[in-house]
């Protein structure tokens, strides 16, 4: 793999993208007619981080994320982005503060060059198409498919889909990145691949990095903490090794894939 680029952090008169910034819930408890997706959750991550979020099919993990990054809206408690209180924040408005996801189904333009699709991303931040380009094929580079930049998006295995998409959140020069299992369907040894990448991220971007993943063992080898949802409420939050002794969470998780 190739370095990974020294990029910029985001600068700092971005609210909440200070070095030592959190990103943040209080309390949180989201409803969705009557149900509780999330109960009373609170936690914290900073920006030298690989923050795990793992638990069951159905835990609150993905409903979690949405609340992060404004495209789903508390019923009761906070969203921190360093000290501004976040809870009403649009999507773009997350955008504008340093926090990036991807998203499952990939979202790319299918018609755009590989390039294209993160170019974009830079001059829609305001970029020259110049600069745009040359972060583009650095980004690019990093993540493995700078031989691939011409190629249409369509043209791209799965496998490389997620990489893009990865790259495009990179573009955001984010102080977080959100990414809900972005090796699923993967093989063991792609997703090895892309998770030697997702490990480079704190150091190399100065980017906390928010990870959900259904395989332990990569969940275990990668993280830094980890937090563990079961129905919605907070299970356990500690280093992996403390984790993989807590007996709750491996009942929680008895009889899932791992
Ligand atoms: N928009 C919604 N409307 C109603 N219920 C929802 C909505 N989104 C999620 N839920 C419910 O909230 C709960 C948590 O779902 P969520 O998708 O956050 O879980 P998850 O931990 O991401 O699960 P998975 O591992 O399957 O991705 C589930 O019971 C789900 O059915
Ligand atoms: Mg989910």
């Amino acid at each position: 793999m190739k370095a990974p680029p020294a990029r910029h952090a985001p600068p700092l008169d971005r609210p909440g993208a200070t070095d030592d910034a959190t990103l943040a819930v209080e309390s949180l408890t989201v409803r969705f007619q009557g149900l509780a997706a999330i109960s009373e959750v609170s936690l914290a991550m900073q920006r030298h981080e690989i923050f795990g979020l793992i638990g069951p099919n159905g835990a609150g993990k993905t409903t979690l994320v949405n609340c992060l990054t404004g495209f789903q809206k508390p019923t009761e408690g906070r969203v921190l982005v360093g000290d501004a209180d976040a809870s009403a924040w649009s999507p773009p408005e997350f955008r504008r503060h340093g926090i990036a996801r991807t998203f499952q189904a990939g979202r790319l333009f299918a018609e755009m060059s590989v390039l294209d699709n993160v170019e974009v991303t830079g001059v829609g931040l305001g970029q020259s198409r110049r600069a745009a380009q040359a972060d583009a094929r650095e980004l690019l580079d990093w993540i493995g498919l700078g031989d691939k930049a011409g190629a249409p998006a369509s043209a791209l295995a799965y496998t490389d889909q997620r990489r893009l998409g990865i790259a495009r959140a990179m573009m955001l020069s984010p102080a977080f990145v959100l990414l809900d299992e972005p090796a699923a369907g993967m093989s063991d040894s792609e997703c090895e691949d892309l998770m030697e990448i997702v490990a480079a991220i704190p150091k190399a971007f100065v980017c906390g990095v928010l990870l959900i993943e259904h395989n332990m063992r990569v969940v275990m080898g990668i993280c830094d903490r980890i937090h563990v949802l079961d129905g919605g409420r907070t299970l356990a939050e500690d280093v992996p090794a403390a984790i993989q002794r807590h007996e709750e969470v491996m009942a929680a998780y008895l009889g899932m894939e791992a």
